[in-house]
Order: structure tokens, then C-alpha cells, then sequence
């Protein structure tokens, strides 16, 4: 996406009017309370249907579920006996719920989790599977879910898995003896173990990720040593029996930019992905990282200049990448991605419970139309994590289950799963608070296979609407349909007593002006159109 800041040069009798409007209707509020106007600016917006670009990968749509707080036992695995309904253990609300989304690839069982798991722990009859301390999140993992049940999982919402292996504290002997019982088709004693384990055909296991976060959780080590350590362990991730196995290395986090070199330039030729994990904080400040959902003007403009870094360490790992890779072979892979707050009051602190508001539908649109503009690079993303765990898609309580603002903007998102992307080109006004300004509106845009044009824009701004003149380049659409994301209130959430409080509604402002269609986009929105 190209976003024109309106500068003096550019000014045109309608841009002054755009401007204008802006800064009188805006109050400067740097405190916590919003500033309480209305009004609207205006903003111009080239859909370039005339320079399609590349594919975008169904994976930036990508999810996450690791043994952590009640993410695994207690949101997606209740177990054969519970009263809650399930499939084979599953709870079947949770898995209809993903499964509208099309969730195409589920990373799993962690994070940090993943190099503290040993595979043989959770496979064979369940009642006989021990029971070990989770190290990372604390309480006891009875491995009811292992193997098996994920694999299940992955069929039941028609996922590709995405299995993270143990380098932290497993042997390269184990990761590889793991690929074989999952993968292969031979004789083997370990494919026999899973035929015995009531699995007759080997799974596919498109994606292998060699360890998680190896500078912090995963072993503290140094981007060097890391390297070789991945070189080695790589050397065993085997395809069996067919199965292509992308071999995934630990990338950086943020800006961590040394990581990012060190491994292209010693192990670029043995991965196929590199993963970038980069949280959303509202303040920054992990001692004190902000509320999820008191807060102010300063918190929501905070929280989305934090979010939209994300664009700047895409941009400079890809430069770093594209240096060793000019081809673009590997993969940037964004799976760890999201909002992460202080537990609310009274919340269990290695739970990683937390509200998800209307500003986090905005941040989820933000963040995957990155994703989207700079699909060339980025081929997977999962939003940490699906179920209970940050910035999830849906919460669950007993046996009751809700879906979160968030969940809402992947269900209107994903019509770009594996579209081709097509360029947006914004000219807008910015969003300012003090001295800091984020561009007020973001889009990215794509075109599925049947020809259909998908426009997805995020208004950023609380305050005010945007009156957005829209023309589309290379293409005469005769039909607009769409829908909206927006709220009262900036942190309106979903209760488990007001489940739909925040739910899309169908968005019908928009008129066509001569060759322009202007559209009228409530403040703090995500909206999805369909042009046809
Ligand atoms: O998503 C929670 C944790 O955040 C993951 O386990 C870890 O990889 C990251 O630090």
C-alpha cells in the first residue's frame, strides 16, 4: 500500500478542505479521555486492479494453539467424557467456529512449550500417558492431547499442521524419529507404533519448525550458535513417503536485526522459512504493558504506532534477507503475532487470559493488510493464539463460547486467503496525538479467482468518520457489497452474557460519483468490500 502524507506541495482546493477539516475537528488530547468530536476528513483511494502483483499466501491467515493456560485442555479438548459436545474430544462449538474461518495452517504445541515437549509423551493409550510440570506456563500437562488429537484437530477444520519441533531440550535423534511416526508410510517400527496408536496413513506435516524463540525461551543462544545447532538438527528433518517437509529456523524478534544476518548468511540454503515474532504492547513496556480494556486516547493511539512497526521489521529483515535470497526462497514467517496485555485483576498471571476489544479488531486489520501488501516476503502468519490466549478468536467458559472482535475481522478477511494482491494507493490525512501520527486510514486489497475484487481499509482514527473517494484502475466493477466492523465505544467487547455486542454489520454508505464511488467509513472501523 502506498500512503501519500498530505504535504503543502500537494494541497489541491479539496485536499485543503480535507485538512481543514481535520485539524478543526480534531481536539489535541494527549490525556487519557477521547477527544468527544465529530466531523469526518477526507481521503482518496486508487485501486490499481490494472498492476496485479503476486499471490497472497492463504497462511498469512495462519493460527496458533500451544499448551498454554486454558488454550488446549479446556478450549478446544474437553475429552470423550465431557457434557460439553464434542467430536472425539473436540468441542464441536469451537471447532464450528473455526472452522467458518478456513484456518489454513495451525502451528502447534508451541512456543515456548515446543522445547520443553516430548513427542512420546502424548501418543499411545491416553490413559496411560504421563503426566509432566508445563515449565513455561505452569500446572501439569496430562497429554491427553498429543500427536493424535492435534492431527485430528488439523483434519476436522481442514488445516495444514504446522508442528514445532524441540531443539531446546530434545536431540536431533528425537525431532527425526518424530517426523517418521507422523510421516512415514513404510514398514518401519515407529510407522507401525502409529498404525498400533489407530492411525493406518501417515499425515502430512507440510511445515517443521527446527526450535522457538532459541535467543530467549528456547536456550538463550547466540544467533551463531543457534546456526550451526540449526544446520545440524535440520539435517534430520527427513521427508518420508511423499511428504514435502518445510524446514522452518527460528528468526528474530522485532528488531533484532543481527539474528536475522547471522542466519541467512550461514543457513539460508537449509531453511525454507524464517520466523519473525513481534507482540503488540500498548506501552511497550513489559513490566507494565497496558490494560485490555480501560484505556484511554494515549493507550489506543499508542497501541496502534506499536502495531503499524510491524511494517518497518518486515521491511528491513526482508532487506536483510533479500541480500542472501535475492530469489525470495524463503519464507518470512510472522507466527507470533498480536496484542499482549496485563492479565485483568484477579486473572491467573501464566494464563495469558485476556479481553479482546474493538481495538483489537483494529489492530488485526492493520496487521494482515501488512501481511497482504508485503506477500512477496511474508507467506505465513499466526496471530497468538486461537483460543483463550491473547489476542484469540474466540474465548470459552464451561461450556459456554464466544467470538471475539478479532475473530470477526479474519472471518470479512479471508477472501485474500490465496488471492492475487492487488496495490492500493491512499491519500489521507494522519491521525495525530501530540507529536505522534499514524496515516488515518490503511488498506491492502486483493482479487480471489473468480474475479472479484476485495478492498479491505481500517479507519484508525476514533474520532472521525472518512469521506474516501474511491476509483479502481483496470477494472469497471457494477456491484458493491460490503460489510463493517465498528462499536459505541473505543474497547467494546463481547460479554459471555452480550456475545454480539461487536459483530460485523452489512455497509451500505457508499454513492457513486461520476467516475468515483465515495465511501463513508465510520471512525474506528474495519471495513470489507466486494467489487464486482
Ligand atoms: O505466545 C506466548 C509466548 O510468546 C510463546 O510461547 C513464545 O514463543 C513467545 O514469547
Amino acid at each position: 500500500m502506498r500512503v501519500k502524507r498530505l504535504s503543502p506541495a500537494a494541497f489541491t482546493p479539496r485536499r485543503a478542505a480535507a485538512v481543514l477539516a481535520a485539524c478543526v475537528l480534531t481536539l489535541t488530547n494527549t490525556a487519557g479521555a477521547f477527544a468527544q468530536t465529530a466531523g469526518s476528513f477526507r481521503a482518496e483511494l486508487a485501486v490499481r486492479a490494472d498492476r496485479p502483483r503476486g499471490t497472497i499466501n492463504k497462511n498469512i491467515y495462519g493460527h496458533f494453539a500451544e499448551h498454554l493456560g486454558r488454550l488446549v485442555y479446556g478450549g478446544l479438548w474437553v475429552g470423550e467424557g465431557s457434557n460439553i459436545p464434542n467430536t472425539r474430544g473436540l468441542r464441536n462449538d469451537v471447532l464450528a467456529a473455526l472452522k467458518r474461518l478456513n484456518v489454513p495452517v495451525l502451528r502447534w504445541p508451541g512456543g515456548c512449550f515446543a522445547d520443553e515437549y516430548h513427542w512420546r509423551d502424548g501418543v499411545g493409550p491416553r490413559g496411560q500417558r504421563p503426566r509432566r510440570p508445563n515449565a513455561s506456563w505452569g500446572g501439569v500437562d496430562t497429554n491427553a492431547f498429543g500427536t493424535h488429537e492435534f492431527m485430528d484437530l488439523c483434519e476436522l477444520l481442514g488445516a495444514e499442521p504446522y508442528v514445532n519441533g524441540n531443539l531446546g531440550s530434545g536431540t536431533p535423534q528425537e525431532m527425526m524419529e518424530w517426523i517418521e511416526y507422523m510421516t512415514s508410510d513404510s514398514d518401519s517400527t515407529l510407522a507401525n507404533l502409529r498404525r498400533q496408536n489407530g492411525r493406518e496413513k501417515p499425515w502430512r506435516v507440510p511445515y517443521f519448525a527446527v526450535g522457538n524463540e532459541s535467543w530467549g525461551c528456547g536456550g538463550e543462544m547466540r544467533p551463531e550458535f543457534y546456526a550451526d545447532e540449526y544446520r545440524r538438527y535440520a539435517t534430520f528433518v527427513k521427508s518420508h513417503s511423499g511428504n514435502q517437509i518445510q524446514k522452518l529456523a527460528v528468526g528474530s524478534q522485532s528488531d533484532y536485526y543481527e539474528w536475522t544476518e547471522v542466519l541467512m548468511s550461514r543457513a539460508a540454503k537449509q531453511m525454507d522459512g524464517l520466523s519473525l515474532h513481534y507482540y503488540t504492547l500498548p506501552t511497550g513496556d513489559w513490566g507494565k504493558k497496558g490494560s485490555a480494556t480501560e484505556f484511554g486516547e494515549r493507550d489506543w493511539h499508542a497501541t496502534l504506532v506499536r502495531t503499524l512497526r510491524v511494517e518497518e521489521f518486515i521491511e528491513k529483515h526482508s532487506a536483510i534477507m533479500d541480500k542472501y535470497d535475492p530469489q525470495k526462497k524463503v519464507g518470512l514467517m510472522v507466527d507470533e503475532w498480536g496484542t499482549w496485555y496485563d492479565p485483568a485483576p484477579g486473572r491467573d498471571t501464566g494464563a495469558l487470559y485476556q479481553q479482546n476489544s474493538l481495538r483489537d479488531a483494529v489492530v488485526a486489520g492493520i496487521n494482515l493488510n501488512i501481511f497482504n501488501n508485503h506477500s512477496d516476503r511474508v507467506r505465513m502468519a499466526n496471530i497468538a493464539q486461537v483460543v483463550n490466549v491473547l489476542q484469540a478468536m474466540v474465548l470459552t467458559d464451561g461450556e459456554r463460547m464466544l467470538l471475539t472482535p478479532t475473530y470477526h475481522v479474519f472471518e470479512m478477511y479471508k477472501v485474500h486467503q490465496g488471492a492475487t494482491l492487488i496495490p492500493v494507493e491512499l491519500t489521507a490525512p494522519e491521525y495525530r496525538l501530540g507529536q505522534s501520527s499514524v496515516p488515518a486510514l490503511q488498506a491492502s486489497a486483493s482479487r480471489d479467482a473468480s474475479g472479484a475484487l476485495h478492498l479491505s481499509i481500517v479507519n484508525l482514527d476514533p474520532n472521525r468518520a472518512a469521506q474516501v473517494s474511491m476509483k479502481v484502475d483496470g477494472a469497471t466493477p457494477r456491484n458493491i457489497t460490503g460489510r463493517v466492523l465498528t462499536a459505541q465505544a473505543v474497547n467494546a467487547v463481547n460479554t459471555f452474557e452480550r456475545p454480539e455486542a461487536v459483530r460485523p454489520a452489512p455497509f451500505t454508505n457508499f454513492k457513486a460519483e461520476g467516475g468515483a464511488t465515495t465511501l463513508s467509513l465510520p471512525s474506528k472501523s474495519v471495513v470489507v468490500l466486494e467489487l464486482r
